[in-house]
């Protein structure tokens, strides 16, 4: 179990994204933590080391990322996994056959698979509900629920939930409330000071940001939803390898630079958007015209990068996503380069169709991972694409 260093929390957040959670080295005084490739350590005597026996249990390159994105979230714990999805997996074994969990519906597609074809089997109950009113978590709690999961800004919806009200809600039925940040991260949202216990992350996306490994990670308060996160993350194995802990430790380094230029990025793109007559629907959380926009100022310092917009044919989204030249079409998100996605048939191809169509997820829904480019290229290549 990784807790945060004395210090972590004292300094703010760009200070913290740089140095929170990492040590000197103890053998060359290197500034950028070793990565400790090893699966094991030399004992001095039975019972006599230096508090790590076997890698899967601890490794110091791994911890250093734990109390980084920990201390970035504003939490005590830090738990690192091989993907988003071993984290998420990781949270649904607090429970047992019987207990009750209520998820907004319009989660990653392999969150809702997960959720829907491994657990369920297992007997773990959960209720999909559409996340953006606070009502519907409500109506769906019984008395077994053990669990509220929502994701916000969803993933490809740009849809809200509203944190301190469903937080309110967690705290007063007596439910854990987990929230994946994966799409603002902690730069732009903190769930944690809306009430939040657990927080998840893909640090595949934004917190790695530069498409070079796979990883996952969960932050808490609660020392007793650490105490047992760590021993499902010990006993169920599913952790990183030092390296892929180091590539994410190094982008985190730089989350907040790169955060503000997705967030501007996005924002041009999005009010760039809005005039083209091919866009028929527009989903992005920083536009007035967002249902949600009052909320989402609330809640977010900035809006980021993922902007999600309905071309109203299949055909047409089919050309978009071939003819640019910039932007590359490909799975995931939140790295420097811009990608371009078809959520239907990528990311959330495992939803039933039925419920993509209700919620408006069509086959002509066109999702972009604005990068950090010059964003008068990423316009231009937007337009002759779109032309
Ligand atoms: C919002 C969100 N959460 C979780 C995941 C799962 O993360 P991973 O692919 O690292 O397992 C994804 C992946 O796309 C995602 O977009």
């Amino acid at each position: 179990m990784t807790r945060i260093l004395p210090d972590d929390l004292a300094h703010a957040l760009a200070t913290r994204a740089v140095h929170a959670g990492q040590v000197a080295d103890p053998l060359a005084g290197a500034v950028m933590t070793p990565i400790y490739q090893t699966s094991t350590y030399r004992q001095e005597g039975l019972g006599k080391h230096k508090g790590y026996e076997y890698a899967r249990t601890q490794n110091p390159t791994r911890e250093a990322l734990e109390r980084n994105v920990a201390a970035l979230e504003g939490g005590n714990h830090g738990f690192a996994f091989g993907s988003g999805l071993a984290a998420l997996d990781a949270i649904l074994k607090l429970f047992k056959a019987g207990d009750h969990v209520v998820s907004g519906e319009s989660v990653y597609g392999g969150s809702m698979r997960l959720m829907r074809q491994i657990f369920e089997p297992y007997g773990l109950l959960v209720t999909f509900v559409d996340s953006r009113e606070t009502a519907n978590f409500e109506r769906a709690l019984t008395p077994a629920t053990k669990l509220i999961y929502c994701e916000t800004p969803t993933n490809p919806m740009m849809f809200l939930t509203d944190l301190r009200a469903v937080g309110d809600l967690a705290a007063a039925r007596g439910v854990l409330l987990a929230v994946d940040n994966t799409f603002a991260t902690p730069i732009f949202q903190r769930p944690l000071e809306f009430g939040a216990d657990i927080i998840l992350h893909s640090t595949t996306k934004y917190l790695n940001g530069h498409s070079d490994m796979v990883g996952g990670l969960l932050v808490t308060t609660r020392d007793d939803v650490a105490e047992r996160l760590g021993f499902i993350q010990n006993a169920s194995g599913a952790v990183p390898g030092p390296m892929d802990c180091w590539l994410a430790l190094r982008g985190t380094k730089t989350l907040p630079l790169r955060m503000r230029q997705h967030d501007a990025n996005g924002r041009r793109i999005a009010d760039w958007l809005k005039g083209h007559p091919a866009v028929k629907k527009l989903y992005y959380p920083g536009l007035p015209s967002h249902p949600q926009y009052e909320l989402a100022k609330r809640q977010m310092s900035g809006f980021g990068g993922m902007v999600s917009f309905d071309v109203g044919d299949l055909s047409l989204a089919r050309k978009l996503v071939e003819r640019v030249r910039i932007f590359q079409l490909a799975e995931s998100l939140g790295g420097v380069e811009s990608l371009i996605g078809h959520p239907a048939s990528m990311t959330h191809a495992s939803v039933p169709k039925a419920l993509r169509d209700d919620m408006g997820l069509t086959d002509s829904l066109v999702r972009l991972s604005v990068g950090i480019e010059e964003v008068e290229d990423l316009i231009g290549d937007l337009e002759q694409a779109m032309r």
